[in-house]
């Protein structure tokens, strides 16, 4: 059977689709969508990338898909409904990339909150001038409040490593966690959780529900000198506002990794010292990246082999 692999993988897909014919896209950027429709056209399997938007025409012109396996644990750039009419299967990567995109999460909140950029620049001009009792005072971690919003397997990750921190967590998220599972974080109303929280970081999906939440009113919630990281998805958050509320407060200073129009990044925030910008490079540690790859190729062996994946979508199950 016929798979088409959209980008260049930490591990050849050939290894572990032997018995398939694999093309993986050569190039280093995503193929253009018509690209992508005419190889979706004799294709039994996609593996897709975030970046590759998978839609009802790309469906339409794929008669025999059965699987879309997405390189990465979101999956908004996904029509899981589209594909559950059509009984193809859509597959992420759930669980192993939460250390390495913790990770990338409490960097970011170090880095921000002990005003790395600022820091590190005036080292580099090989004169720091003199130790100044009053110079780059940041965010103290111990005893501060960490909002997450959001509290599936990174969320509770990022509460573990501030808890080794001496941080008071809280988080927000629509479903019930068991007590067992809270890492010592409370519960929070997102009012009383954007209100109180020293630093706020996200860790929910993109969704009808969370896209534009953390918006110009939201900011203007939050309190004095509050710093927000982002490691989720960029386009739940207004990036003008969060601009401007770094400018005119309440802002302290963002730590972000996901844009709203990747790979754009709003202009106002690219000159900001108090800004610390990564390249949607969470999950990017070799070890993450290698089981993402061999997760995806296992879940495309699976359904090409006639059984059930074992990532599927929610609500991506393929109709019996
Ligand atoms: C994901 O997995 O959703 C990340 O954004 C890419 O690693």
């Amino acid at each position: 059977m016929r798979v088409f692999v959209t980008r260049r993988l930490p591990v050849d897909p050939a290894e572990v689709l032997s018995e398939h014919e694999v093309e993986v896209w050569p190039e280093d950027g995503p193929p253009p969508a018509a690209v992508l429709r005419e190889k979706a056209e004799h294709a039994d399997a996609l593996l897709t990338l975030l970046s590759d938007r998978v839609d009802g025409a790309l469906y339409d012109a794929a008669p025999k898909l059965q699987v879309v396996a997405n390189y990465a644990v979101g999956f908004d750039n996904i029509d899981v409904p589209g594909a559950r009419e059509r009984g193809i299967w859509v597959t992420n990567t759930p669980g192993v990339l939460t250390d390495a995109t913790a990770d990338l999460a409490f960097t970011l909140l170090l880095a921000v909150a002990r005003r790395l950029p600022e820091a590190e620049a005036l080292a580099r001009t090989g004169d720091f001038g003199h130790w100044s009792p009053t110079a780059f005072l940041g965010l103290e971690l111990h005893g501060a409040q960490l909002g997450i919003l959001g509290f599936g397997a990174i969320g509770r990750a990022v509460a573990r490593r501030a808890r080794a921190f001496g941080m008071r967590v809280r988080y927000h998220t629509r479903s019930e966690v068991p007590e067992a599972e809270r890492e010592g974080a409370e519960p929070m109303g997102w009012d009383a959780l954007l209100e109180s929280s020293d630093v706020l970081s996200i860790h929910a999906p993109l969704t009808d529900q969370t896209r534009g939440l953390v918006d110009a009113d939201a900011l203007a919630r939050m309190k004095e000198g509050a710093l927000l990281i982002n490691t989720a998805r960029g386009p739940i958050v207004d990036e003008a506002a969060l601009a401007a509320a770094l400018e005119s407060g309440p802002l302290g200073g963002a730590g972000l990794d996901v844009f709203e129009e990747e790979p754009r990044v709003h202009p106002a925030l690219l000159e900001r010292q108090d800004v610390v910008l990564t390249p949607h490079v969470g999950s990017a540690t070799t070890a993450a990246r290698r089981r993402m790859a061999q997760t995806a190729l296992r879940n495309i062996a699976a359904v090409l082999a006639g059984d059930e994946p074992p990532d599927p979508i929610p609500g991506s199950r393929a109709p019996e």
